[in-house]
């Protein structure tokens, strides 16, 4: 679908399963929080797979493990209260599991970087903004002090803050949300990483600024061929951004597969339920849907298919068994009875 460069990243013939161009390959990540309360299930054996130059949107409701997901990839959960009680996250030819600290420091925020909601978790107050992300492209890009400076403030440039060069000195608390959040941003696509991961990123931002950071993201995707990770609940964002869709409920990936597959012809019930309650063009408002019930508790998640108490085509089996991923066609996954 997009235009493919050569990057230059390490040699990938050798990648494990055969699957050269495979930036990120997850199997079987389980996740549970170990609580008071009791034991919360919250991402319940996920596989995903992003290549060279592909961006998987993530969608779900509120609650249904994206962040989780996303935070487990690179090592940042709370670990106690979370552990990660299975599975696998290749990233280029190495499980991200198995790494040290320091290891994965190293690949945080240069091979693989992030962009969160809250920009004050990734930014440090005690540096200047430009230092901060200068920093990032001395070590990750081995510029020198100079020229890594130059081009911190050329990308504070490129991501519309306004007068970039002077406000360069100041610190994080000095700018407003919208602000930090660009700056996070900047900071984040600075060190050309192979894999972005992108965690609602634009939810604070009004429209046009939205707008201008998915553009930005698409141009990285373009020049360097970066593999991108893209959280939201909005499908008009996944539409505007995504090669692939995965979606996400109670912990469960219960449909993947290409944007256009997914728009034209979805197939789990809950994905369903999902594009007929947001708007489109093509369809009067009176067809709006809004799914019913809520998200499970997910420390006594239902039986079965944990989707079944909401579910419109709901069977006997759902309340019993777990649906197995099938694949409906090239690279479409359903987690669903029906099929
Ligand atoms: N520190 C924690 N302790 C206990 N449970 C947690 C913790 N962090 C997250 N959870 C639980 O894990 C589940 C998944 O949460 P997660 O934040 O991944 O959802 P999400 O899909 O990102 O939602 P949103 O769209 O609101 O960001 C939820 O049930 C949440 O309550
Ligand atoms: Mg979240």
């Amino acid at each position: 679908m997009k235009s493919k460069s050569t990057r230059n990243s390490p040699d990938s013939s050798t990648r494990e399963n055969g699957q050269n161009n495979s930036v990120l390959t997850v199997r079987g990540l389980r996740v549970y929080f170990f609580t008071e309360e009791g034991v919360v299930k919250a991402v319940e054996g996920i596989d995903l797979d992003i290549k060279k130059g592909e961006t998987l949107g993530l969608i779900g409701e509120s609650g249904s493990g994206k962040t989780v997901s996303a935070l487990s990839l690179v090592q940042l959960l709370p670990i106690p209260p979370a552990k990660i009680v299975g599975g696998s996250v290749f990233f280029e030819n190495t499980d991200l599991l198995t790494l040290s600290d320091k290891k994965m420091r190293e690949i945080r925020g240069g091979k693989i970087s992030m962009i969160f909601q809250d920009p004050m978790t990734s930014l440090n107050p005690l540096y200047s903004v430009a230092d901060q992300i200068a920093e990032n492209l001395r070590v990750h890009r081995k510029m020198l002090p100079d020229e890594a400076t130059k081009e911190a403030i050329r990308m504070m440039n490129v991501v519309g803050i306004p007068d970039a060069e002077r406000r360069s000195i100041e610190y994080p608390h000095q700018f407003s949300g919208g602000m930090r959040q660009r700056v996070m941003i900047a900071s984040a696509l600075s060190c050309l990483p192979a894999l972005l991961i992108a965690d609602e990123p634009t939810t604070a931002l009004d429209v046009t600024i939205q707008a201008q950071v998915l553009e930005l993201i698409e141009e990285l995707k373009q020049k360097y061929d970066t593999a991108v990770l893209y959280i939201t609940h909005n499908f008009a964002v996944v539409a505007e951004i995504a090669d692939r869709v995965a979606v996400m409920y109670a912990g469960y990936i219960v449909e993947e597969g290409d944007v256009y597959t997914i728009f034209e012809n979805p197939k789990h019930p809950y994905t369903i339920d999902l594009l007929s309650s947001i708007p489109r063009v093509d369809k009067k408002l009176s067809h709006l849907e809004v799914i019913r019930g809520s998200i499970p508790n997910l420390i006594t998640p239902p039986e079965g298919c944990r989707f079944h108490p909401r579910c419109k085509k709901v069977m006997d089996k759902c309340s019993k068994v777990v649906p197995e991923r099938v694949e409906i066609n090239e690279r479409h996954f359903v987690r669903c009875h029906l099929y």
